[in-house]
C-alpha cells in the first residue's frame, strides 16, 4: 500500500475522532503530497519561497510556528523590490505607504495593525499588539506611536521606484483595482506591461505547523496600490486575510481584499476544513462563494486562498489563473501553481 493511501486511511480513522463523529463531506482532488508529524510552512506567491527559507531556520530546528511565520514574512517586508509588502510598497493615492498586517497563534491569540506608516516590520508590531496589549487591533497613528514606544525606528518606506510609479499613476489617476492575475507583480510598476496596469498588488500570507503540531499564521501587505487614503483590505482582518484554529489548521488569502472580507474568507476555509474538506477543496469552496455572491465581478478580480490542516495536508485555489504558492518542509521545497475556476 502506498504511503499516501495508507495515510488517507489512517487520516480517515483519525478524523472520526477529530471531527467528533461528523461525516467526512468530501475528498479533495488535491494531488499534493501530505506530510505528517513534520514541520511545514506555506506562503502565497513565488516570493514566499525566500520567506519560507527564513521561516525554516526556526521550524527546522524544532522552533515555534509563531516565531517562524513572523521571521518569514519579515523578508518581503524588508525587500525594496517587493512593491506589495513593507518597505518599497506602492503608496496610497496621496503618496503615503501604509501597511496592514496580522498574526495569529495556536491559542487563538491574535494581533493586527492597520494603516501603519513609517515602520518597516508591521508584522512585528502586530505581534506586540497581541502580546503586550489587551487589544487585537491598533490603527494608524496609534499603531505608529505604539511601535515607537516599543523601540521601532521611524523610516521612510517610499522608495524612489515606488515614488516614480505613483507619479506615473497620478498622470491618469485611474482607480481600477484589477489584481495580480498572471503574477507579474515584480515587473517595474511604472513599466506599464502588467495586466490591468499598475494597480496590481499582492500580499504575503504565511501559515505553518511546527514539530509540536501547532499552527500559526502571518499576513502582511502595503495593500492595494494607490488606494484611497484609509482603505483597509483583508490582510489585517482576523478571519478575512488569516485565520488559525489549532484544532483544525490555518488559512490565508491574497487578492482583492474587499471580496475576501465579504465572505470572511480565511475563517470560512478553516470551518470548511473542520467539516471534513481537505485544504484544496475548502479553498475552492470559498472561491465559489465569492462567485455566487457576484458572478460578473468575480470574473474580473483575483482572489486566492491557501490552507493547511493538522494532518499536514495543504492546498490552494484561486479565482483566476496565475496564483502560486511556496511550500517548504523537510521533504520538499517548491512553488506550486494553484488551480483556478477560470
Ligand atoms: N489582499 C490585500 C488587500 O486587499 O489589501
Amino acid at each position: 500500500m502506498s504511503t499516501r493511501r495508507k495515510f488517507l486511511q489512517t487520516s480517515f480513522l483519525g478524523s472520526i475522532g477529530l471531527f467528533s463523529g461528523k461525516k467526512i463531506m468530501a475528498q479533495s482532488d488535491a494531488d499534493y503530497p501530505t506530510i505528517k508529524n513534520e514541520p511545514i510552512v506555506l506562503s502565497t506567491w513565488d516570493f514566499g519561497k525566500a520567506a519560507n527559507t527564513e521561516a525554516w531556520t526556526i521550524l527546522g530546528k524544532g522552533g515555534r510556528a509563531l516565531d517562524a511565520v513572523e521571521a518569514g514574512v519579515k523578508i518581503p517586508e524588508a525587500d525594496p523590490n517587493n512593491q506589495s509588502v513593507g518597505y518599497g510598497g506602492l503608496p496610497d493615492r496621496d503618496g503615503h505607504v501604509t501597511l496592514d498586517a496580522c498574526i495569529m497563534d495556536e491559542y487563538y491569540n491574535c494581533g493586527s495593525v492597520m494603516g501603519l506608516e513609517n515602520i518597516i516590520h508591521a508584522i512585528s508590531v502586530a505581534r506586540l499588539v497581541m502580546e503586550k496589549t489587551p487589544h487585537v487591533v491598533l490603527i494608524g497613528e496609534g499603531a505608529f506611536q505604539f511601535a515607537l514606544a516599543n523601540g521601532f525606528k521611524k523610516e521612510n518606506l517610499l522608495t524612489p521606484e515606488s515614488e516614480k510609479a505613483w507619479k506615473e499613476w497620478l498622470k491618469t489617476s485611474k482607480y481600477e483595482p484589477i489584481m495580480n492575475i498572471e503574477n507579474k507583480l515584480h515587473k517595474p510598476a511604472s513599466g506599464g506591461d502588467m495586466p490591468g496596469g499598475p494597480n496590481n498588488h499582492d500580499t504575503i500570507g504565511m501559515i505553518a505547523m511546527d514539530a509540536s503540531g501547532n499552527c500559526s499564521g502571518a499576513c502582511t501587505t502595503s495593500g492595494m496600490a494607490f488606494k484611497m487614503r484609509g482603505r483597509v483590505g483583508d490582510s489585517p482582518i482576523i478571519g478575512a486575510g488569516l485565520y488559525v484554529d489549532n484544532e483544525v489548521g490555518a488559512a490565508t488569502s491574497t487578492g482583492v481584499g474587499e471580496e475576501v472580507i465579504r465572505i470572511v474568507g480565511s475563517h470560512l476555509v478553516v470551518e470548511l476544513m473542520r467539516q471534513g474538506l481537505e485544504p484544496e477543496a475548502a479553498c475552492k469552496k470559498a472561491v465559489e462563494r465569492i462567485i455566487s455572491r457576484n458572478p460578473e465581478k468575480a470574473k474580473k478580480v483575483q482572489v486566492g486562498f491557501l490552507a493547511l490542516n493538522k494532518k499536514g495536508q495543504y492546498g490552494g485555489y484561486a479565482l483566476q489563473p496565475g496564483f502560486t504558492f511556496a511550500v517548504k518542509s523537510g521533504k520538499e521545497e517548491r512553488i506550486i501553481k494553484a488551480k483556478s475556476i477560470y
